[in-house]
């Protein structure tokens, strides 16, 4: 990873990942939209999670709720009155600003957690000013972006775009898990746009106002303190882990921690912990992300969210810092309960062993995939001086395509029938595409750029032999192959 977030944008736009949106009327500040390639590992990155959090577990089912809904749910989960962020106004052009990035960028501290009356006292303390204007008092900025549902504007018919996909989980609970016939522990899944008026969208992708979420809600037995699932792999993962410890005393000392050491710390619960670990043993042995690229950050106290009793957030190493891409809350009976309240409706589900209906308690891996897909690109880049180009080394269950075809001209008939022959096979079987256009080289580098994993070239001999070139990216290898054995050999080294 050499470039910075500014470059990656440029990058993503010229290769066909992402653009902003309707560019040609100057883009919308946290909007953007995906092209073709960006699509292609979008998708790929939502089925390896659909695939390691839904398909291979007879416990865990998905959902798809809408983005809106009722608002009373907003009221029950808290966000109408506490998901907000502090905005500084300045007193003569009115500029908004994110105070706590204001503060970080000024003061060279974390602002994690700080209260309005904290901010108004450091802006005083250190007679901070923007572009020379004082500000007003600090205000709450709620994130959530309404709307009128029905054809009057009023206020009684105001409602909301979700700021997170979960909170459509917790009202179908109790019926998903009948329908299902699922007993406790047992989870629902979902992927899903979600809505944040961030007051400063910024770094690309990093933090959108229009976003997708990959959310699971995992159910476990309020009293049910051991996890059956929690083996030795879980409990020996070692990771890089930033403590709330060391963050309180403004330390930023990362040491090397394990799942076993957090638990005897009582910094989790069993629970917690399995699904920390596994959520790391996807981002390593799935995704192919390099352990030193990430680290585990446990939540200081000050900064939980209003529905969490402890958080860990895993990190990656963007250029701009370590920065969360996915956070695993221990939501507790918060959500059930509040609904329980506001709906005035039973969220419980009956206990064979004890005889009893109780209200189970919740963790969330919450995964933010447009955050996600940019860690991906950068983890996969490299501006190969050897070679001359750019490769993006992507896990190649992730790349847009895995195989490209080449005729290695295009003005011989026999060859460009033959090669078009071999694609109309290949593209039903894999991700594929053909290109005929410039020398095998600069199709190569092409191929590189977009994280292709085999070329496919076809030359004057395969006219003879039935035979092609293929070509590994990672390696740059060439082997000679038969039409006969070209397609088991794809699928072998798939
Ligand atoms: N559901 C947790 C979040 O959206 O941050």
């Amino acid at each position: 990873m050499a470039l910075n977030v500014e470059e990656m944008s440029i990058f993503c736009k010229k290769k066909g990942f992402v653009f902003q949106s309707a560019e040609i009327y100057g883009g919308l500040s946290g909007f953007f939209d995906y092209g073709p390639l960006g699509v292609e590992l979008k998708n790929n990155l939502k089925q390896s999670w659909y695939k390691y959090i839904i398909t291979n577990r007879p416990n865990v089912v998905a959902q798809d709720g809408s983005i809106i809904t009722n608002p009373k749910v907003w009221k029950a989960s808290g966000h109408l009155d506490n998901f907000a962020d502090l905005v500084l106004t300045t007193k003569k052009t009115k500029t908004k600003i994110r105070a706590d990035h204001f503060i970080e960028e000024k003061l060279k501290i974390s602002a994690e957690g700080l209260k309005a009356i904290d901010i108004n006292k450091l802006v005083k303390e250190n007679n901070l000013t923007y572009n020379g204007e004082d500000f007003e008092e600090v205000k709450d900025f709620n994130l959530m972006f309404s709307t009128h549902v029905g054809p009057a504007a009023d206020s009684s018919n105001v409602a909301y775009l979700r700021p997170e996909t979960c909170q459509s989980i917790f009202p179908n609970f109790k019926l998903i898990a009948e329908v299902c016939r699922q007993k406790l522990p047992f989870g629902i899944g979902q992927i899903g746009k979600a809505f944040r008026n961030e007051i400063s969208p910024r770094d690309f992708l990093f933090r959108q106002r229009e976003f997708e979420q990959m959310e699971l809600e995992f159910f476990t037995h309020p009293e049910e303190t051991t996890c059956v699932d929690l083996v030795n792999k879980h409990k020996q993962l070692k990771f890089q882990f930033f403590s709330a410890k060391a963050q309180d005393a403004n330390s930023d000392a990362v040491e090397m921690a394990s799942i076993s050491e957090l638990l005897e710390k009582g910094l989790l619960s069993e629970w917690h912990a399995y699904w920390l670990a596994e959520m790391y043993f996807w981002y390593v042995e799935e995704l192919g992300i390099k352990k030193e690229n990430i680290r585990v950050r446990e939540h200081t106290k000050k900064e939980l969210s209003h529905y969490s009793s402890a958080t860990f957030d895993i990190d990656y190493k963007f250029p701009f810092g370590f920065k969360e891409v996915m956070g695993i809350a221990d939501r507790g009976q918060y959500d059930l309960q509040q609904h329980m309240k506001h709906s005035s409706q039973k969220l419980e589900l009956f206990d064979d062993a004890s005889g009893k209906s109780v209200v189970p308690r919740v963790i969330e891996p919450s995964q933010g995939l447009d955050r996600l897909f940019l860690a991906i690109l950068f983890e996969a880049y490299e501006d190969d001086k050897e070679r001359g180009n750019i490769v993006l080394h992507l896990n190649q269950k992730l790349s847009p395509y895995y195989c490209a075809i080449f005729p290695l001209v295009k003005n011989k008939p026999e060859l460009l029938a033959k090669a078009e022959e071999i694609y109309d096979s290949l593209r039903k079987k894999f991700p594929c595409y053909f290109d005929v256009s410039g020398s095998v080289g600069r199709r190569y580098a092409r191929a590189d750029e977009i994280g292709v994993r085999y070329c496919i070239t076809v030359d004057f001999e395969s006219l003879e032999d039935n035979a092609v070139t293929l070509r590994d990216r990672e390696t740059t290898d060439q082997e000679r192959i038969s039409l006969e054995k070209l397609q088991a050999r794809l699928f072998e080294l798939r």
